[in-house]
């Protein structure tokens, strides 16, 4: 019958304009990767997601990542840790040192007047180029080699970065092997999102966001330049932190006295560690057993859930940004300024407890502390999209 005739040429050439897809660069020295719902851009500079495509309720298509229109444009460190993978040891480390089987090692220090080491130093892993080890239509893999010694940190360390796409979902693995001396190691996807992809004519911001960390009824503790102090406070019901008893909008505290200072001093809203707790249940297994963070958005309709191996959560709620930072020709609103203004994205990282490597009393050597000898640095992440009404 002819239609039967016309629907297999239309699924041919369907089939076809899938094998199309560039394999390599565009022209922008960005690689695609895709599935049903789903379409991403990579560059080879910190392993970083560059663009990241969801439809909305609308049925229109919105960017949701922070990022720059080519690759070319990240170099030279302008830009603070846009959706890479910072390395080898995410977050801060207390001034600059720690110490492995009683060997004290210093390391170089980039934030607050050299007295700490932030995303693994100034040269840290993002803000090198990685190495594409595979691209296929559905999955991009990326490799770094992080020489014995770089940024003063013991041993080489071999790392390979994951991204695959299944309908409606971004799946992160990581893996990092030690291959010669014990060394932290401790990693994330340090992606900066706002769900309206900066399109909501009402709200620039992400403050209307819905965020909900089901596991999380305590924080690590930090002191005004964000170094942990040991401490691990709880997340009382009601208090600013509180984003474990219910799901809650990012900005419903936003006037609470209790939010200055919540992310260093002087700074309102929220940079901060949290703990997911979920041992306590009976046995979980991380990628049917709920997500560990959900981030939605009433206005655009797209919700994220994201679910991970990892035992932390840092979100960062762009209390910095002030509008300065450009966003990219596939997101905004005609007419409206093109940068990013404070408060106008979220930073969600999957990750182990901050700076453990300097709180042996948390007992998570194993978690942190990589060797030849031992087993290999891994995480898991899934994040899972939706629409709601
Ligand atoms: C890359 O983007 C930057 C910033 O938007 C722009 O200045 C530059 O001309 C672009 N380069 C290329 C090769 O498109
Ligand atoms: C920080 O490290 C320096 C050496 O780099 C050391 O002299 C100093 O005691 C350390 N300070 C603290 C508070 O641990
Ligand atoms: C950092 O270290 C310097 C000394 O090098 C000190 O004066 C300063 O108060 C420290 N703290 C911050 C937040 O910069
Ligand atoms: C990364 O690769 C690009 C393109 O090959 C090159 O222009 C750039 O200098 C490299 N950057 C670094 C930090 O090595
Ligand atoms: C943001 O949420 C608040 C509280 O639910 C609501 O009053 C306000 O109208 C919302 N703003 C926008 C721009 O949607
Ligand atoms: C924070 O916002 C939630 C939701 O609106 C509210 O229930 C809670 O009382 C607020 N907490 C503070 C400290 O303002
Ligand atoms: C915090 O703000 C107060 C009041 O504006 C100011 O005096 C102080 O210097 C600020 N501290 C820091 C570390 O920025």
């Amino acid at each position: 019958m002819w239609f039967s005739t016309a629907l297999i040429s239309l699924l041919a050439t369907t089939a076809c304009a899938q094998y199309d897809a560039p394999l390599g660069p565009d022209k922008d020295g960005k690689y695609e990767v895709s599935a049903d719902g789903i379409r991403a851009l990579f560059i080879p500079y910190g392993a970083s997601v560059s663009n990241l495509f969801i439809k909305g309720k609308d049925g229109v298509e919105r960017d949701v990542v922070l990022g720059f229109d080519n690759a070319t444009a990240y170099e030279g460190k302008v830009h603070p840790h846009l959706g890479g993978v910072p390395g080898r040891y995410a977050n801060r480390i207390r001034n600059s040192s720690f110490v492995i089987d009683g060997e004290e090692y210093h390391i170089e220090p980039n934030e607050h007047n050299n007295n700490n080491t932030l995303h693994g130093g100034p040269d840290g892993w993002d803000y090198r180029n990685f190495t594409v080890v595979s691209h296929t239509k559905n999955s991009i893999t990326f490799s770094i080699v992080d020489p014995d010694g770089k940024e003063g940190f013991p041993g080489e360390v071999v790392s390979y970065v994951t991204y695959t796409m299944t309908p409606n979902t971004w799946k992160i693995k990581i893996v990092a092997l030690a291959t010669t001396k014990k060394t932290p190691i401790m990693l994330t996807s340090h992606t900066y999102w706002n769900l309206d992809g900066f399109a909501n004519p009402d709200d620039p911001t992400a403050l209307n966001h819905t965020f909900h960390l089901p596991y999380s009824g305590q924080r690590v503790s930090v002191d005004g330049i964000l170094i942990p102090d040991g401490i691990i406070l709880p997340n009382e019901k009601y208090s600013v932190n509180d984003f474990w008893s219910a799901p809650k909008q990012i900005g419903a505290n936003l006037t609470a006295p209790t939010l200055l200072g919540n992310c260093g001093t002087n700074c309102t809203g929220y940079d901060n560690c949290y703990i997911v707790n979920r041992a306590q249940n009976g046995p979980y297994d991380w990628r049917t057993s709920g997500p560990v963070a959900s981030l939605s958005s009433e206005w655009s309709g797209i919700k994220v859930d994201i679910f991970s191996d990892q035992e932390a959560f840092q979100m960062y709620s762009c209390g910095g940004q002030d509008g300065t930072l450009p966003i990219k020709s596939t997101q905004g609103l005609k007419g409206r300024e093109a940068f990013v203004q404070q408060y106008g994205c979220v930073v969600m990282e999957v990750q182990d407890w901050i700076d453990a490597i300097n709180r042996p009393e948390w007992q998570r050597e194993k978690k942190q502390i990589f060797g030849p000898a031992g087993p290999a640095y891994t995480l898991e992440a899934d994040y899972v999209f939706s629409t709601i009404s």
